[in-house]
């Protein structure tokens, strides 16, 4: 994509960026001023959260839930989907009330939506009120961005990559689970996907230097990480060193963190090494997101995923055969342009023959410079509402029967917080990544407990806490 709005670089290293210099920067300026921040999108916008949460907490502001009372507000934006768009926006006109009633409120977005060309000239000419404006290469310059604050919108986006940076200084959500970063961007390409543009070419990090990373946040008590990556399973192919996804995922199990998982997989990557190693070790949860996007093999070339029905149906049967108790998700898109009522309904087979423990699904959302987007489309809008509603429908009742084989048995917990469902209740998540909700455990957060699933609806399920009485 060309961004002419957007500069191309600062300091070329190896043809990559160097903001290495404004990594991690110290002041007391903002102290006893308060930050507020909304993330949008994936697990990965969560993740670069806890990166920003870091800058602003070492320039001395503090976290606050109430936006009226922020001196800083921070939007880290998604652009998926054309409706997470309009969600910012949507946003952004409450910011501009508040703007008028405290001038000195600093509005900064950062995140995807400023890497799409549209969106940075869109910000400049029509909401001149945000005062700065950031990408996802150059998150760790936010802190230089904020205490160099101009009169006029700063818009500082690159459409070259930067380093793989370590050491940032994270302000995690949890003291129980974890992120862990250990590739940025992909090289995918599906032609229906903005990532590769504004996340960029993929970039592995080191595997000493994660391997590192999970070593301290076991050393801290974290009882969960998840490897973070848009295609985990190609993670290395771009380093120097040799190494693959297996390998890392079994270097990690062996520091014995208690629970370990990986988000997310490309079927197109899945080797039988990675079966071979989650088979293996009891601290790999047996949970595997396995995004299918379609299952016509007509619409899976046209999406460039690499992979057709049959091969993807065969994957499955692998997995379920290989990983003992394993639970499967998936990403469906319907409405991919042109996507024909039967083409649908090959979608629907891969969905009653696989069967999946659950599924995101999505209609189809046209991203400006894909290839997918210059497709012609002759499907409406209705029709494609009504496909996902068919597809929803199935996929519940799966989750459900799913669910309740759960019921009555007693299943290993990590009880994370307390639940939304209130009555004193806490939640947490089953080894296949169920939710449940507990009574009787309010003492143990942060624990692996074992509960008595009790009754199961398509979501969730719920359970007590089993009470080993000594004789
Ligand atoms: N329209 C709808 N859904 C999309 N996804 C990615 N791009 C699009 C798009 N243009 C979905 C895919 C992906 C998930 C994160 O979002 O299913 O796996
Ligand atoms: Fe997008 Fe495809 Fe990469 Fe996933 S694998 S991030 S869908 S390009």
């Amino acid at each position: 994509m060309n961004l002419p709005n957007i500069k191309d670089a600062r300091i070329r290293t190896n043809n990559k960026i160097n903001y290495m210099e404004a990594k991690n920067i110290k002041s007391d300026e903002f102290k006893g001023k308060k930050y507020f921040i909304r993330t949008y999108g994936c697990q990965m916008n969560v993740h670069d959260s806890e990166e920003i949460k870091g800058i602003l907490e070492n320039l001395g502001f503090n976290e606050t839930d109430n936006l009226e009372q922020a001196d800083i507000v921070v939007l880290n934006t998604c652009a998926i989907r054309e409706n997470a768009h309009d969600k910012v926006f949507g946003f952004l006109g409450r910011l501009k009330h508040l703007k008028k009633e405290n001038p000195n409120l600093i509005i900064c977005i950062g995140g995807c939506m400023p890497q799409e060309e549209s969106v940075a000239n869109l910000l400049k000419e029509k909401y001149p009120f945000v005062n700065i404006v950031f990408g996802t290469h150059n998150i760790s310059e936010l802190g230089s961005l904020i205490l160099e604050q101009k009169e006029k919108q700063q818009i500082e986006v690159y459409s070259i990559e930067g380093n793989v940076y370590e050491h940032m200084d994270y302000v995690r959500d949890s003291k129980i689970t974890a992120w862990v970063n250990i590739m940025y961007g992909c090289d995918k390409f599906c032609t229906y996907c903005i990532v590769p543009f504004t996340r960029g070419r993929q970039r592995s990090r080191k595997m000493a230097n994660i391997l590192e990373e999970v070593k301290e946040l076991k050393e801290k008590g974290y009882m969960e990480i998840t490897l973070l990556g848009q295609n985990v399973n190609a993670y290395g192919k771009d380093l120097e060193e040799e190494v693959d996804f297996a390998t890392l995922l079994e270097n990690v199990a062996k520091l014995n963190i208690p629970r370990i998982r990986f988000v997310t997989s490309h079927p197109w990557d899945f080797t039988d090494e990675m079966i071979n190693v989650i088979a293996k070790y009891d601290n790999i949860m047996p949970y595997i997101h396995l995004p299918l996007q379609s299952g016509s093999s007509k619409i899976l070339k046209l999406m460039g995923r690499r992979y057709t029905k049959e091969e993807y149906i065969n994957l499955y049967n692998k997995i379920k055969e290989h990983i003992k108790g394993v639970s499967i998700t998936t990403d469906i898109i319907v409405g991919f342009p042109n996507e024909t009522e039967e083409d649908f309904e090959e979608t629907l087979d891969v969905v009653k023959k696989c069967q999946f423990d659950g599924a995101f699904t999505f209609i189809y959302s046209p991203r400006e410079g894909t290839p997918a987007s210059k497709i012609k489309d002759s499907i409406s809008l209705k029709e494609k509402e009504e496909r996902l509603y068919r597809l929803n429908e199935i996929i519940n009742d799966y989750s459900l029967k799913h669910n309740k084989e759960y019921i009555g048995k007693t299943e290993e917990v990590l009880i994370i917080g307390t639940s939304e469902k209130g009555e004193n209740k806490v939640c947490g998540y089953t080894k296949t990544m169920k939710l449940v909700n507990v009574s009787n455990a309010q003492s143990d957060i942060g624990k692996i407990i074992d509960v008595k699933i009790t009754s199961a609806k398509s979501f969730s399920l719920d359970g007590e806490k089993v009470v080993f009485i000594k004789n």
